[in-house]
């Protein structure tokens, strides 16, 4: 290496508390295991670790039996020197529908609050309206407690509406309304090698913003495409260590660390303290393959998701849906129809919730014999504008097939779906008698059944007293 060479380390955050057992073990690693090792992980000198968010929140209370406010702030006692970060679905906050504006300042206010410090802000059809309140929140509460960052995620997808001009002005909007950094999301995979040097050049021309890249290993090449991005600069990268590195989760961050070591990119990172932690977590790796947790299907290369461009998820489900069809010989068929069906409603990114709306239309209109014969609510709200704004204009066609003489609206998500006035005080009202906390209100906004449950639980846990039995059984209180 030259000695004019300009140093330029490349960034690592962290995945293995979120994405990655998301990913590989469908969300379910309880707080017991993360705990343990979070003093190694908190001196490796990560950029950030992803701990919280996703699917990490409705796990947490539906099937761990946890309170996700708890574990985010034991991760915050035991990550003293390291930023932590939380995935947020825009509007969705972490739920499945547009929430009214203050319920996604509440969150926000009450996750920087009990320790999240960057906050990863993303919208299924990149409508960056759908964004901008959960930006602007985290800007005021980073004023006031002097922590967190907010982070535009791009959903990155193929298609002819998704050109270097599209991503390049993107990245202008997004320094435009008031985001810290920019992360490219790609949930599936299909960012390649060469095109991701492409894209990091362009936008980094268009902006001064830090730019991270997430990807997956689903289709195989995302490790080549972090070393061609980090060449293209490239200020962060995702990884997992080891034991929840690879398949669908995020390329190893051992790996990445050797590759960049002795390069202007080196990270520095003590290899040392990166094998501790891998071995913390390898004994649990092999308990989840024991147990089928983990299954071998995930952990390979899944070939169709390049070549179809369908994310991994979606051809899981499809199949299964299908399967109970008993049409599984329409598989061909059905994957040929995505694209039609994408094209049809804007053509917009495959991500949740977006993949499961145009993958079941795909599979309504081949097993109907007629395309949209018959179309699912989703799918209609879709057309309706009820998510927002797609980059490219519907069919119209489709759309006078579909909702025939229906109004559509143009508006952000919370505005088109009627989400306009606060509704923080009425969920508050229904959900009073379990407040411990004002977390709580949060997790009942979110989860009303699943948070009303744990609240259940979590007062059997403390009375000894099971309402759930009380209320089936209409009898005296099991103690
Ligand atoms: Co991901």
């Amino acid at each position: 290496m030259a000695e004019n060479t300009v140093k330029k380390p490349v960034q690592i955050t962290e995945t293995v508390l979120r994405d990655a057992h998301q990913s590989l073990i469908a969300t379910r690693m309880p707080t017991e295991i993360m705990l343990p090792i979070l003093d190694k992980i908190d001196k490796v000198g990560y950029h950030s670790v992803e701990c919280w968010g996703g699917a990490t929140f409705d796990a947490s209370l539906r099937f761990l039996k946890e309170d996700p406010w708890e574990r985010l702030r034991k991760i915050r006692d035991g990550l003293k020197n390291t930023k932590t970060q939380m995935l947020f679905r825009g509007q969705n906050i972490l739920g499945y529908r547009p929430y009214a504006d203050d319920v996604v300042y509440k969150f926000v206010e009450k996750s920087i609050a009990n320790g999240i410090d960057i906050i990863r802000i993303f919208d299924c059809l990149n409508d960056i309206r759908n964004l901008q309140a959960a930006v602007d929140a985290t800007n005021k509460f980073k004023k006031i407690e002097g922590r967190g960052e907010a982070q535009v995620a791009l959903s990155y997808t193929l298609g002819d509406a998704y050109t270097l001009e599209y991503w390049a002005d993107m990245a202008k909007k997004i320094e435009e309304m008031g985001a810290d950094s920019i992360c490219i999301k790609d949930m599936a995979g299909l960012l390649v090698p060469y095109k991701a040097a492409e894209l990091i050049k362009t936008m980094k021309e268009n902006t001064k913003l830090p730019i991270q890249l997430h990807t997956h290993y689903t289709s195989g090449v995302a490790s080549m495409t972090y070393l061609k991005a980090v060449e293209a600069g490239v200020d962060v990268i995702d990884c997992a260590i080891s034991p929840f590195a690879m398949g669908t989760s995020q390329p190893a961050t051992e790996v990445m660390v050797e590759t960049f070591k002795g390069t202007p990119y080196d990270t520095g990172y003590d290899q040392s303290i990166l094998a501790d932690i891998a071995n913390h977590f390898a004994p649990y790796r092999e308990e989840c393959l024991k147990s089928g947790l983990m299954s071998t299907k995930v952990l390979g290369v899944n070939i169709k998701t390049l070549l179809y461009q369908v994310p991994g998820g979606m051809l899981s489900n499809m199949v299964s849906q299908l399967k109970e069809q008993h049409a599984e010989d329409k598989f061909q068929e059905v994957l040929e129809e995505i694209p039609r069906v994408r094209k049809d409603c804007g053509e917009p990114p495959l991500v949740t919730p977006s993949s499961q709306i145009v993958g079941t239309q795909a599979i309504f209109n081949v097993l109907m014999g007629e395309r949209y014969k018959m179309a699912t609510g989703e799918f209609k709200d879709l057309l309706r504008g009820n998510y927002g704004q797609t980059v490219k204009p519907m069919n119209q066609e489709v759309i006078d097939k579909v909702i025939p003489g229906e109004k559509r609206s143009t508006a952000r998500s919370a505005e088109a779906t009627g989400h306009t006035e606060p509704e923080l005080a009425t969920l508050e009202a229904e959900m009073k008698e379990w407040k411990k906390q004002d977390e709580d209100v949060l997790s009942y906004a979110l989860f009303p059944q699943v948070a009303t449950d744990f609240f259940k639980y979590r007062q059997a846990q403390e009375t000894g007293v099971d309402v759930n039995l009380a209320d089936k059984d209409n009898k005296a209180y099991p103690v």
